[in-house]
């Protein structure tokens, strides 16, 4: 076993040149710096500038989205989306139990709940039979909308993950709840360049969301973006972002309660190098998915791949291990040996604010979080 190990981190740290691996790391090479310079010498640093439009721009045309609108993180991109969507106090909203928190938490800031349903094996995001079959069997459609019958709660929203960059069965998502009349929000969090049937995933739903923090495929610091096919709801999103200020050369009036979520020019500056570089970033994340997926068959250790008609953007590979006991070795050799290799996060559902929602049978998420790890992912120029 050791000497497994051993052959992995070798391999890593011969791919990487170096002797210490991080998981994901940023890179800076392009016009960056000389994007800051000019926002700081144009002093419009804060939340009005040039390049939060054409972020915004860049974007919605890379992902074929409408229009796009840019928020300080993806987090409250979610926030925002719930509201818009029509999330209340007290609804419920049917999400995954494999995902990172912000999911679950943007639910609860709406005073809302998280409904969690099962994930499908191949994809890790949001299974439509296990969606199909909880509503089947919990759900029913009135002239106010969808109820949940044991909890007589209203079901406002469904918010399926594209789990590290692969994209989940988001048309066939669609497709049911359609049916029940709930509409869906994509967090595309992690996939930025993943697509599905050829559509940019945070495409399909009602809204979605992409987050470039730190970690995530191109970065702008903190920052996050809602993507939209319908305008009012674009309209809305950039009013509800900006304190719900009511446009006017100079008075301070505001029709509703706003929030100050807009991206900083500052941020949106580094988004859009970052954005010029998108496509060679992928091109490398793909070659590193292929070169591991021939390493790791060798060791008979299997990797997450892409599911038919889907394109991943390889954000994080994932390796699955025997089970918990073998994936707990691995993670401490790693991480011992100048490897920083992750576990899955914690089933949502397992933790203390959120135990006592609503779930459905979780075997796959349990599955995948006893087995997967994820490994250096970081691009190679
Ligand atoms: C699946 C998922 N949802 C939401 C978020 C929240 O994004 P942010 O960190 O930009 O707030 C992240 C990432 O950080 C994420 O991975």
């Amino acid at each position: 076993v050791e000497h497994k190990f051993n052959k992995i981190v070798n391999y890593i740290k011969s791919i990487y040149n170096s002797d210490k691996v991080f998981l994901h790391e940023p890179h800076f090479c392009g016009n960056e710096k000389e994007y800051l310079n000019d926002c700081i010498d144009s002093t419009y640093v804060s939340s009005v500038g040039k390049y939060v439009d054409l972020f915004e721009k860049k974007v919605a045309l890379y992902t074929g989205a409408e229009h796009a609108v840019a928020c300080v993180n993806g987090t409250s991109a979610i926030h925002i989306a719930l509201i818009l969507s029509g999330v209340k106090c007290d609804d419920e909203v049917i999400t995954q139990p494999l995902t990172f928190i912000a999911t679950a938490n943007a639910i609860k800031y709406c005073n809302a709940s998280p409904v969690f349903v099962d994930v499908d094996k191949d994809t890790m995001g949001l299974s439509p039979l296990a969606l199909e079959h909880f509503l089947k069997n919990n759900a029913e459609l009135n002239s106010n909308g969808c109820f949940n019958h044991l909890t007589k709660k209203r079901i406002s929203a469904c918010l399926p993950v594209h789990t590290y960059g692969f994209p989940c069965r988001i048309d066939e998502i669609v497709e049911i709840c359609n049916q029940y009349q709930i509409p869906v929000i994509e967090d595309a969090a992690e996939s930025i360049g993943s697509v599905y049937k050829g559509k940019h995933t945070g495409t399909f739903g009602k809204v979605g969301i992409i987050s470039f923090n730190g970690n995530k495929t191109i970065t702008t610091g903190g920052g996050g973006m809602l993507l939209f096919m319908d305008e009012d709801l674009y309209k809305k999103a950039k009013h509800v972002t900006t304190q719900a200020k009511m446009p006017h050369p100079w008075k301070f009036e505001h029709d509703k309660i706003g929030y100050n979520y807009r991206m900083p020019n500052i941020n949106a500056a580094v988004g859009v190098a970052q954005m010029e570089q998108l496509d060679l970033f992928l091109e490398s994340k793909r070659k590193l998915a292929e070169q591991y997926l021939n390493f790791f068959y060798k060791l008979d250790i299997q990797c997450a791949t892409e599911i038919k008609y889907a394109k991943a953007n390889y954000w994080l590979n994932c390796i699955f291990m025997k089970g918990r006991q073998k994936r707990d070795e691995f993670l401490n050799y790693t991480n011992n040996n100048g490897v920083m290799t992750r576990p899955a996060w914690k089933l949502m559902n397992e933790l203390p604010m959120y135990k006592s929602c609503q779930s459905s049978d979780l075997k796959n998420a349990h599955w995948l979080e006893e087995r997967l790890v994820n490994i250096p992912s970081s691009v190679i120029l």
